[in-house]
C-alpha cells in the first residue's frame, strides 16, 4: 500500500459499493497512528492539541479524546462539537481573529483557554468574566513566516494576532482591566511544513519573542501556543516529517529556555488528520480537447477545494488498475473551469473507473466554504413586495 492512501484498493472498492460514490472514508487505524507516534516523540511538557478545522467528524474527535488530545477550537460550531465531548477543564483552545460576542460566552461557559486575537477580545472577555480569567494572546510576529503557499499570508500585514510591534501599546492597556490576566503566548508561523530542522528554527524564534515578553514586560507565561503547521506528504517524492528530530528540537528548546516553567502546546490539524482520509470518486466521462485529455469526475472543487486555493493537488491513484503514464487532466463537475483537481499521470481510464484521491482526511470536505470552522450557515431571505 503506497503510503499516500491509508485505505487499500480493496476497501476503496468496498466502500464505494455499499455508500456510492464520491464520499470520503477515514481510517481509525492510521488516525491513531499519526496521534501516537507524534505523542511519541514530543516532551511531556507539550500539550497536543487538535485543530478541529482540520476535520470536524465527531468520531475523528472521539478518537483523538480518547488518545488523550486537547482540542483547538476556531468557531461556536467547532466549540460545539468538542464540548459534546465532555472534556475535563483545561482541554480546550479558542482561537480565531473575528470572534463574536455569543462565540466569546460560549467559551468562557466551557472554562475554554481563548486566544485573544487584539484589544477587542480582552476588552469583551474583561466585560463578560465574573472572575480572574487567564487567556493566552496571539501575536503576528516581526520575524520571517515560513509558508509556501497562501494558508496564513506571510509575515506581512495579517489580521490575525496582534501586531509584534504593537505590543508594548497593548500591553499597557490591558493592564487596566479587570479580570483578564494574560498568561500565555500564541504565534502560529507555520504551515505543511514537513522540514524538522525548519520547525525548530521556528519555534527557537517563537521562544526568543516569549522571552523577550517575560523579561522586558514582566509576562508570566503559564503556556507558550506553538500553533499547527506540521506537514504531510502529498506526493510519493516528498519526505515525511522526522518526527523524532522534531521531538528532539522541543525538547533542546526547553532545555535553552530554562526560564520558562509552563508548558508548550502545539494545535496540529494536518498532520493528525490527514494521512488518514480518501476521497473516492467516479470517473463520468472522458473528452480530448484540443491535445488536452480530460477525465470528467463525479465530484471536483465542491469536495475538495484545496487545489484551486493553493495550487497544491491532492495524490491520486486509479484503484484497481496500478501505475500509469497517461497524461490526464481531472475536472469536477461544476459549470466552472475552476472545477480542477489536478494534472495527472494515471494508467488508461474508462467510465465508471475509481479514482481514490489520499491525504484527504484533513482540509477535504469541511474545507468547502459554507463547512469551514463550522460556522453556521447564513440564512436565505426571500423579500417580496
Ligand atoms: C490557530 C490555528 N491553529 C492550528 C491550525 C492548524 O494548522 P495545521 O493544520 O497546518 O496544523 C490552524 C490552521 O489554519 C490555525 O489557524
Amino acid at each position: 500500500m503506497n503510503d499516500l492512501f491509508a485505505l487499500d484498493d480493496l476497501t476503496c472498492r468496498a466502500l464505494a459499493d455499499a455508500h456510492g460514490t464520491p464520499c470520503f472514508g477515514y481510517s481509525a487505524a492510521v488516525a491513531a497512528e499519526q496521534f501516537t507516534a507524534l505523542r511519541h516523540v514530543l516532551p511531556q511538557r507539550v500539550r497536543l492539541a487538535y485543530a478541529v478545522k482540520a476535520n470536524p467528524h465527531p468520531d475523528l474527535l472521539g478518537l483523538f479524546k480518547s488518545l488523550g488530545a486537547s482540542f483547538d477550537c476556531a468557531s461556536i460550531g467547532e466549540l460545539e462539537r468538542v464540548a459534546a465531548l465532555r472534556l475535563p477543564a483545561g482541554r480546550t483552545f479558542f482561537a480565531g481573529p473575528g470572534k463574536r460576542m455569543p462565540e466569546l460566552q460560549k467559551a468562557l461557559y466551557m472554562g475554554v483557554r481563548v486566544q485573544a486575537e487584539g484589544f477587542e477580545d480582552l476588552a469583551r472577555i474583561d466585560a463578560l468574566a465574573t472572575r480572574e480569567t487567564a487567556v493566552n494572546l496571539r501575536v503576528h510576529p516581526a520575524f520571517d513566516i515560513d509558508e509556501g503557499n497562501r494558508i496564513i499570508g506571510g509575515s506581512g500585514p495579517s489580521a490575525f494576532g496582534v501586531d509584534e510591534e504593537d505590543l508594548p501599546a497593548l500591553l499597557e492597556k490591558a493592564a487596566s482591566l479587570t479580570h483578564v490576566r494574560i498568561k500565555g503566548l500564541h504565534v502560529f508561523a507555520a504551515s505543511n511544513q514537513r522540514d524538522a530542522v525548519k520547525l525548530k528554527a521556528i519555534h527557537g524564534a517563537v521562544l526568543d519573542l516569549a522571552k523577550r515578553l517575560h523579561e522586558v514586560h514582566g509576562l508570566a507565561l503559564e503556556q507558550i501556543d506553538l500553533g499547527g503547521g506540521l506537514g504531510v506528504p502529498y506526493a510519493s517524492n516528498e519526505t515525511p516529517l522526522d518526527l523524532a528530530v522534531f521531538g528532539q528540537g522541543l525538547s533542546d528548546l526547553l532545555a535553552r529556555h530554562a526560564w520558562f516553567k509552563g508548558e508548550l502546546i502545539l494545535e496540529p490539524g494536518r498532520f493528525l488528520a490527514g494521512p488518514c482520509g480518501v476521497y473516492l470518486a467516479r470517473v463520468v466521462r472522458l473528452k480530448e480537447s484540443r491535445g488536452t485529455r480530460f477525465a470528467i469526475l463525479e465530484g471536483g472543487i465542491n469536495h475538495l477545494i484545496r487545489p484551486l486555493l493553493t495550487g497544491q493537488p491532492f495524490p491520486v491513484k486509479a484503484v484497481g488498475k496500478g501505475e500509469g503514464t497517461v497524461p490526464y487532466t481531472l475536472a469536477g463537475p461544476l459549470c466552472t473551469s475552476l472545477d480542477r483537481l489536478g494534472d495527472v499521470r494515471l494508467p488508461e481510464l474508462a467510465a465508471g473507473d475509481l479514482l481514490a484521491f489520499g491525504t484527504a482526511g484533513a482540509y477535504g470536505l469541511n474545507e468547502g466554504m459554507t463547512h469551514f470552522l463550522s460556522h453556521p450557515v447564513p440564512p436565505e431571505v426571500w423579500v417580496a413586495g
